[in-house]
């Protein structure tokens, strides 16, 4: 949520931030700006709208620079217009803040400020960043800049990732964290700051994170950092695995539909090392200290938002079927604020792509403070959440660009499939059905393989959507496991076309949705074979016999479905254990031509970010 890069070294900075911003674009994308120093003057170059817009405005712009601070915005306080776009500066204009996160105390400091004199120009709470740090600095006799920095971040309650310019220290960016993520990318005689490391990527592999509360001094050659108690920190540099090509469109039309195309070989990377058939369970070495923990646990409660959250819903049932361990899964931003009660024997599981999500990092850190262990399920590598985790499993999904998650989704099924099977078998279950298990889920990268490639040779899903894609509601429907995937279904229509769509237990319909059926409301459903496959038949029927539009989700070989349904979309035989994570491709791939043939913005849906950083 909200973008931030800095640069400072000999090259020219502008294109360098821009092309930064381009990487940081999913995290905020309402509009942007870049501030500079250009003949010892802080010069801010803004633009409401998408990123090309401020492009278009630096591409006629004659100043060079060679230290530059820049930001991409998912707006918070202010409507995302020329003014509110960072970065903000103070009253004389000399120094300059770029902010991702949210100031708490903003009115209150806002206030002060105002009183003392201070002159606001935009509606934002990180105004007042600029105006704290000038009010403190003043003519710079008491304190050197960097300190006024840290003493303007002690009186500001709330979240930030910051990085500031200041004409009166032309050599140095300085950068903070408290809650939102920044690290930065260490170059030869140049380095770099941003809110993560796809931004960084084309310039060096090596890199800084800053740990919460955070202050860096950054030059062209060093960083010095202290905490903002003021003690100093020493940094630590690690190699980044990512790779250019990861964070490229690689011929594919969208991010969107490169991922999805992606999922054969990012299920194999949630696999390697991990599955044997012949072993019956997992290794997950991640989890090898705390697998006495594990082995005596009572009760597992797992949180997430978003869709991490359904795949947390689809993990409650893998592990309840298989270990027979109680589940509860929670909303991230619910759990934390119930009061949520712990008891001895629960351990913590929590889902995040980003793992930057605050208000699943906010959960993970009252079930800490609490003393409950927490394991993460994360993609981003270095993240918060895998950082702050006692222990955890990566996805390794590779960085998942477009703002609606597919990849991502699979890959974290993946891991809970590990996780369940690995619980089950210190929990009882046969090594029979332990490695029947394992085979199942190795041979889940060729089913999806194979609906994509059925995809490609038919194009059978583009032609549903041709036929579905001017219907104003959807519903989708599924029963046990597939419930969770009906909801992830109606999630991806909804994020990227802007249609409404809404999940339910296919039971539950006839508590209200039924109510809205008629041959306008098409309804999808997930009726792949499974134990519940005559009860989700009878869904069909009551649907049918209201004159509501059917596209079913079913096994290859179901002739009982064509009769029923206008359309079948035919998925690969498989467990109904593992069936979620091929049952997303086909509803993941609907979405996105529906979103296409309406004309949206698939990788950018309106109002969205990627990494939501805000409560
Ligand atoms: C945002 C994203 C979703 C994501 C959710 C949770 O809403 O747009 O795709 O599922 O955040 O994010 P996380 O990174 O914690 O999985």
């Amino acid at each position: 949520m909200c973008g931030i890069v800095g640069y400072i070294g000999q090259k020219d900075a502008l294109p360098i931030l821009l092309d930064g911003l381009k990487r940081l674009e999913y995290r905020g994308y309402d509009s942007a700006g870049v501030a500079y120093l250009y003949d010892g003057k802080v010069k801010a170059i803004k633009a409401s709208g998408k990123l090309d817009k401020l492009s278009r405005l630096i591409a006629n712009h004659p100043d060079k620079a060679n230290i530059g601070i820049a930001h991409t915005r998912w707006a918070t306080h202010g409507e995302p217009n020329d003014t509110n776009a960072h970065p903000h500066t103070d009253c004389t204009g000399r120094i300059a803040v770029v902010h991702n996160g949210i100031i708490e105390n903003y009115r209150a400091l806002r206030q002060y400020l105002a009183d003392k004199g201070h002159v606001f120009r935009t509606e934002t709470d990180t105004e007042v960043i600029a105006h704290l740090i000038e009010d403190i600095y003043g003519d710079g006799s008491l304190m050197p800049f960097w300190k006024a920095v840290r003493e303007a971040l002690r009186e500001v309650e709330g979240t930030y990732g910051i990085a500031v310019l200041f004409e009166g220290e032309p050599n140095k960016i300085f950068a903070a964290r408290h809650g939102s993520p920044l690290l930065v990318g260490i170059g030869d005689g140049e380095n770099i700051v941003a809110s993560d490391a796809s931004a960084v990527i084309r310039h060096t592999d090596r890199v800084i994170y800053l740990d919460e509360g955070t202050l860096a001094t950054i030059k062209a050659n060093s960083v010095k950092m202290c905490t903002l108690d003021a003690e100093d920190v020493t940094p630590q540099v690690e190699r980044l695995s990512l790779t250019l090509s990861e964070i490229e469109k690689g011929g594919f039309s969208h991010f969107m539909l490169k991922e999805i195309c992606e999922q054969p070989d990012t299920l194999r990377n949630a696999i390697r090392g991990r599955l044997n058939p012949d072993d019956g369970t997992a290794r997950l070495n991640g989890l090898n200290k705390y697998f006495d923990l594990l082995k005596n646990v009572d009760r597992i409660l797992i949180t997430a938002c978003g869709t991490s959250w359904h795949a947390a819903l689809i993990g409650e049932y893998l592990i309840e079927e298989l270990a027979r361990i109680p589940v509860e899964v929670d909303y991230a931003s619910e759990f934390r604020y119930r009061g949520p009660i712990f008891r001895d024997g629960d351990a913590l599981f929590v889902i995040s792509q980003s793992g930057e999500t605050a208000d699943t990092l906010a959960a993970l850190r009252e079930a800490k403070r609490q003393g409950v262990a927490v394991f993460g399920i994360v993609n981003v590598v270095g993240s918060t959440i895998a950082r702050e985790t006692d222990a955890g499993v990566y996805i390794h999904a590779g960085p998942e660009i477009g703002v609606a998650s597919t990849k991502a989704f699979t890959s974290q099924l993946m891991v809970l499939s590990e996780i369940a099977l690995l619980l089950a078998r210190m929990h009882g279950l046969s090594s029979v059905r332990g490695r029947k298990i394992a085979r199942e889920l190795l041979a889940v990268p060729d089913k999806v393989e194979r609906v994509l490639s059925r995809e490609r040779e038919l194009g059978e899903i583009e032609a549903i959507a041709r036929d579905y894609c001017d219907f104003k509601n959807f519903l989708y429907l599924g029963r046990g496991i597939n419930y969770p995937v009906a909801l992830e279904g109606a999630l991806k229509l909804k994020e990227i076309s802007y249609v409404h769509a809404e999940g339910y237990p296919a039971a539950e319909m006839k508590h209200g949705p039924i109510a809205l059926i008629d041959n306008d409301m098409p309804v999808v459903f997930i009726a792949t074979e499974d134990p519940l496959y005559d009860k989700i038949v009878s869904n069909i029927e009551e649907v049918r016999a209201r004159g509501g539009r059917i596209l079913a989700l079913a096994t290859e070989g179901d002739e009982k479905i064509a009769e029923l349904a206008q359309h079948v979309i035919y998925l690969p035989q498989a467990d109904p254990l593992v069936m979620p994570m091929i049952a997303a491709i086909p509803l993941q791939l609907l979405a996105y031509r529906i979103a296409v043939l309406r004309g949206t913005d698939v990788d950018q849906p309106r109002n969205l970010a990627k990494s939501v950083t805000v409560e």
